[in-house]
């Protein structure tokens, strides 16, 4: 428990530092996988998206040009600092609010509130495979009936999905296959990979 604690602790002293470095650092075309979930998302009438782990937001700044009303999380506060600056500047900070939070607690948004969550490079971080099925039922408790989950870690595609309302709820088994395989991403995610 001590040591999950220390590791939590020093990924977010890593990514904190690495933002702070390396400013914008994805650059800021969205991925591959948010262009394909905006078209899944709008397909399924989607207003409200919930971004898990959206960095210095190139992905979420995507979705709110593409008309959604976007909550970016994550637990680094200087990428999430990057992600207000550049929604101001590309006059999207109406569409966009940002909450710092670590995925292992609770989503910190009410029951079903959200249309669509998204989440790109999150689940290859080194979560247990315990703290993604805890975060399964968060994703499942804040979508409301008929909402869409679409993630992606690195290296595999395409973008998962899973659905809710239909009884193919996001499943733990295919999140969790999101885990144990070593994380590429640039030069943070790989250094931050599960054991
Ligand atoms: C590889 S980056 C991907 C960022 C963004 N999704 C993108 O594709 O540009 C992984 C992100 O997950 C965040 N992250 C890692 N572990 C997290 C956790 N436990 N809770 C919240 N965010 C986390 C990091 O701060 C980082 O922004």
């Amino acid at each position: 428990m001590a040591e999950e604690k220390d590791l939590g602790e020093a990924q977010l002293a890593h990514w904190q530092d690495t933002y702070a470095a390396h400013p914008g650092m994805y650059g800021a075309h969205p991925s591959a996988p948010a262009v394909h979930a905006a078209r899944v998302f709008h397909t399924a009438g989607a207003r409200d998206v919930l971004e898990l782990g959206a960095g210095h937001g190139r992905d979420a700044l995507f979705l709110a040009r593409e008309g959604f009303l976007v909550q970016a999380t994550d637990f680094s506060a200087t990428g999430l600092g990057q992600l207000r600056a550049a929604a101001r500047a590309q006059g999207v900070a109406e569409r966009v609010t940002t909450l710092v939070h670590d995925v292992r607690d609770q989503l910190p948004v009410p029951d079903a509130s959200v249309d669509a969550v998204f989440a790109h490079m999150l689940l290859c971080m080194a979560l247990s495979t315990s703290e993604i099925h805890t975060l399964v039922g968060e994703v499942r408790r804040v979508l409301r009936p008929g909402g869409v989950m679409r993630h992606r870690r690195r290296g595999r595609s395409p973008s998962s999905k899973a659905k809710t309302s239909s009884g193919t709820h996001p499943s733990a088994s295919a999140l969790t296959r999101s885990r144990g395989k070593k994380c590429t991403a640039k030069p943070p995610c790989s250094q931050m990979s599960s054991p």
